[in-house]
């Protein structure tokens, strides 16, 4: 299934010959972000490590010497590029096996670096790039390093931090009414249970895991008789605002997490909703102080086997997964300024999975997503690369 997709992908990027350069440029991309997921697994397999990294070596001398072929000899570089699919496969296969006979040990070393966010300053934020976000131009090429940080609560949830006052907020179940505040990832990490943290109780609960938090607010999606966002200051314990969604089909927005109707994300542009449509996940713009919906566009995301989703820059990564479930990967991805070129998608694949994500959260000053794996609450350090716009013309029609 997986080897159909990749090589579906590969033969028809090389159907299109006249703009070979720029397809092959594409197609060492996805390659590269599947090595890069592959040396990641194979960091945390010390014993296969050696056996591997030949492997691995010389896979890349391949690549780089394709490159330089670049332009000359098609037919000859499409057979070798399928020579170095194949490999590919084979690698993950075996890892893929690995992995099931040896389960992972909970913690990996070689992300253990990952270090804490301290609370955003006035200095630092003049400074960060990430708050001029209409020149934002990141793209998510693959994940760099993953760190299992906690096991607690029930299978469903999510878990967050503020980017704007980098405190910590979980989320346990998907209809509770009670969420537990940290001070840091590491305070969580530390403490004996999510009891430890500071309790702070709604007004009405939440359904699903599309919560969203950003500058001491939470935003969170509430279901009656009909669905609604309510603006909470966790801070004062009060709500602010709340707002009725416009929501008609009562779909859930990911078909793998049916709780969740509403998917909210907030930043510094404002609140974003994602819900759906038919078949299909929209994305709707807010504005976070009045709750009105300012935009909305039609993604053509599927929500069928969809689990979860994030937002980067501008960008939206759908996350797609089988039953019984396989690796998470990136399927679909929308821009809102229809700057990312359909062949630029990154196919990102997550390095493993004990079930199924419930959510996916991204920290835009961390660059990490803090997502929350059948009950594991897991960091996963996104590696970035500029949007190809912004680097090279788009190729012409
Ligand atoms: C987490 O939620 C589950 C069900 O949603 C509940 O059974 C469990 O007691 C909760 N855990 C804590 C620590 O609150
Ligand atoms: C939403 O949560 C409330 C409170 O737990 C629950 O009574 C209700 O059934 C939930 N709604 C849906 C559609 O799951
Ligand atoms: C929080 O409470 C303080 C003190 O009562 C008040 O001044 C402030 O406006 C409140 N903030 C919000 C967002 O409600």
């Amino acid at each position: 299934m997986k080897a159909g997709f990749f090589f579906s992908v590969l033969l028809s990027m090389l159907a299109q010959l006249s703009q070979a350069q720029y397809q092959y440029q594409n197609l060492m991309n996805y390659l590269e972000s599947r090595m890069a997921a592959l040396e990641e697994r194979i960091a945390s397999w010390q014993e296969q490590n050696n056996r591997y990294n030949t492997d691995l070596k010389q896979f890349k001398n391949q690549a780089a010497d394709l490159l330089h072929k670049l332009g000359s000899e098609h037919e000859k570089l499409r057979e070798e590029l399928e020579g170095a699919g194949v490999r590919v496969d084979r690698v993950e296969k075996e890892m893929d096996y690995i992995e099931t006979k040896y389960p992972p040990k909970p913690c990996v070393k070689a992300v253990d670096k990952m270090l804490e966010q301290k609370p955003v300053t006035k200095e630092r934020k003049k400074k960060d790039e990430f708050f001029e976000i209409s020149v934002c131009v990141d793209i998510v090429s693959s994940i760099r390093a993953m760190k299992i940080v906690k096991r607690l609560g029930s299978t469903k949830g999510a878990w967050t931090k503020d980017s704007k006052t980098a405190k910590v907020y979980v989320f346990n179940g998907t209809s509770e009414d009670t969420l537990y505040e940290f001070s840091s990832v590491k305070e969580l990490s530390a403490s004996s249970g999510m009891s430890k943290g500071k309790q702070i109780t709604l007004p009405m609960a939440w359904n699903g895991t599309g919560h969203a938090v950003y500058d001491g607010f939470l935003y969170y999606v509430t279901e009656r008789s009909e669905l609604q966002v309510i603006k909470f200051h966790l801070e004062n314990s009060s709500v602010v605002d709340s707002a009725v969604l416009p929501v008609q089909d009562q779909l859930s927005v990911y078909s793998f997490n049916p709780e969740t109707m509403v998917d909210l994300i907030a930043d510094e542009e404002g609140l974003w909703a994602l819900y759906t449509v038919g078949d299909t996940i929209n994305l709707a713009k807010m504005d976070s102080d009045t709750l009105d919906i300012e935009q909305m566009w039609e993604t053509s995301c599927s929500r069928n086997n969809a689990e979860a989703a994030f937002f980067v820059c501008g960008t939206l990564y759908v996350v797609y997964n089988t039953r019984p479930p396989s690796r998470s990967r990136v399927q679909c991805v929308f821009d809102v300024n229809d700057m990312v070129t359909p062949g630029e998608a990154p196919l990102v694949y997550f390095p493993r999975r004990y079930g199924g994500h419930s959510s996916l959260k991204y920290n835009p000053v961390e660059k990490q997503v803090y997502a929350w794996d059948d009950g594991y609450q897991i960091l996963y350090r996104m590696a970035l690369k500029k949007k190809l716009w912004a680097i090279m013309p788009p190729p012409e029609e």
